[in-house]
């Protein structure tokens, strides 16, 4: 299975819950105004962080990487003259036409992270991500998309994204026990509802990056950290948020 049939799955499967998943929610229980209500409180806290920051200075173009059905784009194509969303998943993408349909100034488009190298750069005032680079299996994959970010952004922009920076080892040990059982019992000829729904398995991968090769990412491209929130950790999964921006 690629990432982006794991993905489409998912999305099949469960959508809401494969995006925000509170155990309450599973198997379809999320109320749809209510998961969209997350997403608009979640991106009116960025903003004021970020106009804290005294960043974006200019609110043209928006883009949401890795999308999903689109929880994030009524809150940013309002505060934006434009929102594009980009997701791996085709099916994720289909379910976002559908549901913001009305929306004139949002644009879904379907791909993955090679995608943001075919994106003209400085083209964003922000770039927005909440949940989705944990779910690349490659470190450096996850860094080289960090370094894109910085690159798409317009001058005194805004990228914020969201990322791990420790997961403990128990921890990430039962999320890859959980994907190779998941993988392996569908190779086996399992079918994937009854491997979600009766074993409650995930083909979900969970990784993270430490927040100093994070930094050095940023630095890289000539992007600069404004700010790094964070999540204290303790046993549990301490989690950053990054706010970053680039000169002219
Ligand atoms: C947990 S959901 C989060 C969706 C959305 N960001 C939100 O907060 O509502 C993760 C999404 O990232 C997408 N995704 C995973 N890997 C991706 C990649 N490499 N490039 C683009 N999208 C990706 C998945 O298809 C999925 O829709």
């Amino acid at each position: 299975m690629t990432l982006e049939q794991d993905w489409d799955e998912l999305a099949r499967l469960d959508p809401l819950w494969s995006i925000l998943s509170f155990p309450d929610k599973r198997l379809g229980r999320w109320d749809e105004q209510e998961f969209l209500a997350t997403g608009r409180a979640q991106v009116e806290r960025h903003l004021a962080h970020g106009r804290a920051l005294g960043h974006p200075q200019g609110h043209g173009a928006a883009l949401d990487f890795g999308c999903g059905v689109g929880r994030l784009a009524p809150a940013l194509s309002d505060a934006f003259g434009s929102y594009c969303g980009l997701d791996i998943s085709e099916e994720m993408v289909a379910q976002a036409r559908r549901l913001h349909a009305t929306r004139s100034n949002c644009t879904f488009v379907g791909g993955g992270g090679a995608v943001l190298d075919r994106l003209p750069e400085r083209s964003f005032d922000l770039v927005f991500t909440l949940y989705v680079l944990q779910h690349v299996p490659r470190r450096t994959t996850i860094t080289s998309y960090v370094r894109s970010f910085v690159r798409l952004l317009r001058p005194e922009g805004l990228a914020v994204f969201q990322l791990p920076e420790h997961i403990p080892p128990a921890e990430k040990l039962l999320y890859d026990a959980r994907r190779a059982a998941y993988l392996g019992l569908q190779r086996a000829g399992a079918p994937s509802a009854f491997l979600h729904r009766a074993l409650r398995l995930s083909p979900m991968v969970m990784n993270f990056v430490p927040e100093a090769e994070v930094v050095a990412a940023v630095g890289d491209v000539g992007g600069v950290v404004l700010d790094v929130e964070r999540v204290p950790g303790g046993m549990a999964i301490r989690d950053r948020t990054y706010y970053v921006t680039r000169g002219g």
